[in-house]
């Protein structure tokens, strides 16, 4: 059964079923309404039904087609559908394709929050096809590629390297481009995720993850999730406010900040608070952070890098230094 949503419905659904059909599997399709609001119970509820309305058995696959609210969506009703289905991915969002399709985690938002109900389940295949990325908006091809750069940024300097010089070529819709930088940013989650499966580590493993999420999770917060600055462009600016963060505590040299931001700018993304059409208020922000849930203990909890490629999580950053920084960067107190 594939789940998918309208828009990609429309786009690449009969590929994907006159695909199926010449190889001789039977498939029906559930199309649920695109968006981060369906990525909730009800719509859960709905997509359970339509699957044990189908007959679903034991070894009935499920397949999501589609982007991270498909494959998160999908995942949670294939692992908990007769107590799990066996399940495949096929991401059709540039996110999708290096992120959310990779590593098991699947789920759904509550009125409390997002992501706070689902299971950790592996796809049995993830495919990703980069001819699904022609028909993707410029706009979520680049929030797609803040999760690569961040990938680089973690643990792969060269990788950042690489990104400096062959990043116009992926944003442009180079295939080949694409089908190397998705391989790499896979690759390097895999190796995340392999080690740390259910985010058990404390300090590294998935942990790590979250460079510039703190931050960018706080952005959307603000935005209300309505579509104003979508996740990779919250994660975009939070990248460049990670490193000047680390630089200004002293742990990373200003250049590598001065790096990160020239590089996200010039692929087009929000590179800091001044390139958002919305201003902030510092103590706000920091509202938000307190309130992640990858705070523990009421302490300020970061990723940090020391450098491009050097990332490390940190459990004490002075909330000061936060306000400082958010208020150097253009926020109101
Ligand atoms: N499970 C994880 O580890 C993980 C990691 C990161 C993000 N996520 C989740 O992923 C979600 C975001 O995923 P997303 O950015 O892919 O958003 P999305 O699934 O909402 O897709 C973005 C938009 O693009 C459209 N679309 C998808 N593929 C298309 C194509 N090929 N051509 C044209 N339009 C297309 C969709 O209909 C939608 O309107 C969030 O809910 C986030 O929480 C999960
Ligand atoms: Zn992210």
């Amino acid at each position: 059964v594939v789940v998918t949503d309208r828009a990609v419905a429309d786009l690449h659904l009969p590929t994907l079923m006159d695909g199926l059909a010449q190889t001789a599997i039977s498939a029906e399709s559930i199309i649920i309404p695109g968006g981060e609001a369906s990525k909730n119970l009800d719509t859960y509820m709905d997509v359970v039904d339509q699957l044990l309305e189908a007959r679903v058995e034991r070894r009935t696959t499920v397949i999501a087609l589609g982007g991270g609210v498909v494959g998160d969506l999908a995942g949670f009703a294939a692992a908990t559908t007769l107590r799990g289905l066996p399940f495949v991915q096929i991401p059709t969002t540039l996110l999708s394709q290096v992120d959310s399709s990779v590593g098991g985690k699947t789920g759904v938002n509550t009125r409390r929050g997002k992501n706070l109900v689902g299971a950790f389940y592996q796809p049995r295949m993830v495919l990703a096809d980069t001819g699904t990325l022609a028909t993707l908006p410029p706009r979520e091809l680049g929030a797609g590629y803040a999760e690569i750069v961040k990938a680089g940024l973690i643990g792969d300097a060269a990788f950042f390297a690489w990104c400096e010089q062959h990043g116009q070529r992926v944003i442009a819709g180079d295939r080949e481009a694409q089908a190397e930088a998705i391989r790499r940013a896979c690759a390097f989650k895999a190796q995340v995720v392999g080690d740390d499966e259910r985010e058990e580590k404390p300090n590294d493993g998935r942990a790590l993850l979250n460079l510039g999420h703190t931050f960018g999770h706080a952005l959307e917060a603000e935005y209300g999730y309505d579509g104003g600055l979508l996740h990779g462009e919250g994660v975009a600016v939070g990248l460049g406010l990670a490193f000047r963060l680390s630089a200004r505590l002293g742990l990373c040299p200003q250049a590598d900040a001065e790096r990160v931001i020239a590089h996200v700018s010039a692929a087009g993304m929000p590179a800091d608070l001044s390139m958002l059409n919305r201003r902030f208020s510092a103590e706000t922000l920091v509202a938000h952070m307190r309130r992640d849930k990858k705070m523990r203990d009421g302490a300020l909890h970061f990723v940090l890098a020391h450098g491009i490629g050097q990332a490390f999580t940190s459990a004490d950053v002075p909330q000061e230094a936060v306000l400082d920084l958010l208020r150097d960067e253009g926020c109101a107190p």
